[in-house]
């Protein structure tokens, strides 16, 4: 189970602590609270740094929010920080963005804007750090609980939760990214990539699944055999089965020759199923059949054959839900899946964000001969703040762009999309309308909540058309519906399927 978020809420008005730790505590928060930035600072060093996250107010007497703010981004970095301010301070929030603020919320807050900031920050620091609970191991079991407790035995506090080390190379495998969660991508492919077992890839479009299979392959001892990959969304119904298990002269017609399958093609090598959760109900019996007994017959074939092959599978659905909905064949399902690994999303993991983009600029300069250096610090807050739906393939295509029409060495956020430059996503809560903005004109919640969806609902289908380049067929697996319901959006919405 992961543990109880812990949040420290920084204000020095008391009746504003109050209410902010009534608000945090209802949403499942343990919610510690500090009158000022010392207080603030010795909390965190009495808890060896062990919070999620922190909510602090920007004008206090003493150490004040910007201070307080510097000292953790110093002392314990990747703990996000979320700023207070005053109504007409927005300056001040954006210096605060700079300095490395997670987000800032301004005052009078908006209950549910400040619910999902916090809630967005304990989701970034729970995938990107590695803080445990009381009960948890080591260091941060000695944490003390009550504020009257003695201070930890290490003085070295801001180590004890550091979430990786720095000094670990910051990709492996081709793959770049340093935070939590990739580094357990890294160790599980360590440690399955030279047995035979089946891998099943998740996560979002653009996540780096193949990446990951091609890495499988390549430290596996199979390295120099051969890696042949199937897009089981490509191949038409009618031709999987001989594409998979090839075909014997005469089989149907067109077969004018004898052809082996990509099982075949793939013996003593990798074969990558990829798109896996497309592929049709009878193949699916077939394949099991494959896999569980190494054996197969060619379409039109009588003799049964042979192969060693490492399979590995990926796909963007979730195959739990695919196999609960009936799509998906179960026992395939828990052949497929004996490991799984789980991409995570861009957004869950923003601290990646600075070394994808240097690895990237590097790239593309040298492709596109220019001399790009730097996101200029707005641009990369732009950056951070974004839910990149298309994930590392969006940021690509995005940076490509920007390298492309950046006239000096640093890219400045002017150059930057509207997506982006909308501050965060544009789709979710932040699209969103505000209540106390939309409620005046007495609209209904039900009809807000309908008008809203079918904006995210519009918002979500061109992102998805883009992405695809006016593919109909994509976009709907990206978004996860059939085709003859996007078609039927579209139509509602008036989008015409060139995109
Ligand atoms: N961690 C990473 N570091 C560097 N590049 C990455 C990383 N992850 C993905 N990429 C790059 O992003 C692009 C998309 O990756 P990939 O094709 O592996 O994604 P995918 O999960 O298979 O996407 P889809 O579901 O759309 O097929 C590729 O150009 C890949 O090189
Ligand atoms: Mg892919």
């Amino acid at each position: 189970m992961p543990p109880t978020p812990r949040l420290l809420v920084v204000d020095d008005e008391p009746n504003m602590r109050t209410v902010l730790q009534g608000l945090l505590a209802r949403e499942g928060y343990l919610v510690e609270t500090a009158a000022d930035g010392q207080a603030a600072l010795d909390a965190l060093h009495r808890t060896g740094g062990a919070v999620h996250a922190v909510l602090t107010d920007l004008r206090m007497p003493g150490i004040d929010g910007m201070q307080l703010l510097a000292e953790i981004v110093k002392r314990y970095p990747g703990r996000p920080v979320v700023m207070l301010t005053a109504h007409g301070t927005v300056d001040t929030a954006v210096e605060a963005m700079k300095v490395g603020a997670f987000d800032f919320v301004t005052k009078p807050f908006n209950a549910d804007e400040l619910r999902a900031v916090m809630k967005k920050a304990v989701n970034t620091a729970m995938a990107d750090l590695d803080i445990v609970e009381g009960s948890g191991r080591q260091d941060a079991a000695q944490a003390p609980e009550g504020p009257d407790a003695a201070p930890p035995a290490t003085s070295d506090a801001g180590e004890a939760t550091r979430p990786v080390d720095p000094n670990q190379p910051i990709g492996r495998y081709g793959m770049i990214g340093r935070s939590k969660s990739m580094q357990d991508v890294y160790q599980v492919l360590n440690k399955v990539a030279d047995m035979p077992t089946t891998v099943l890839i998740t996560g979002e479009s653009g996540t780096g699944k193949e990446l990951v299979a091609q890495a499988l392959h390549e430290s596996s001892s199979r390295r120099g055999r051969p890696f042949i990959r199937v897009n089981c969304a490509a191949i038409p119904e009618t031709l999987i089965e001989s594409e998979l298990f090839g075909h014997e002269k005469g089989a149907f017609t067109g077969a004018i020759a004898s052809k082996p399958g990509r099982f075949e093609l793939a013996d003593k090598g990798t074969l990558f199923l990829d798109e896996i959760a497309e592929i049709p109900p009878e193949m699916q019996v077939k394949l099991l059949r494959a896999i569980q007994e190494s054996a197969f017959e060619r379409v039109g074939g009588l003799k049964t054959m042979k192969v060693d092959v490492r399979l590995v599978a990926a796909t963007n659905r979730n195959l739990q839900v695919e196999v609960e909905e009936g799509r998906f064949r179960e026992d395939l399902f828990y052949r497929l899946n004996v490991v799984p690994i789980h991409l995570p999303p861009l957004r869950d993991r923003p601290g990646d964000i600075p070394l994808l983009v240097e690895h990237m600029l590097e790239r593309f300069n040298g492709r596109l001969k220019k001399n790009v250096k730097t996101l200029a610090a707005e641009a990369e807050a732009a950056f951070r703040a974004y839910s990149w739906p298309g994930n590392v393939r969006e940021m690509e295509n995005v940076l490509e762009r920007l390298v492309l029409f950046c006239e000096g060495e640093e890219i400045g956020a002017d150059l930057l999309p509207e997506e982006l430059k909308s501050g965060g996503s544009t789709v979710g809560l932040n699209a969103a309308p505000r209540l106390d903005r939309d409620l005046t004109g007495r609209v209904s919640m039900k009809e807000l909540v309908r008008e809203t969806t079918a904006q995210l609902e519009k918002e979500l289908i061109i992102q998805a058309l883009e992405q695809t380049h006016g593919n109909v067929t994509r976009a709907a697996q990206l978004l996860m519906i059939s085709r003859k319901s996007l078609q039927n959006k579209m139509k509602e919405f008036n989008l015409r399927e060139e995109g």
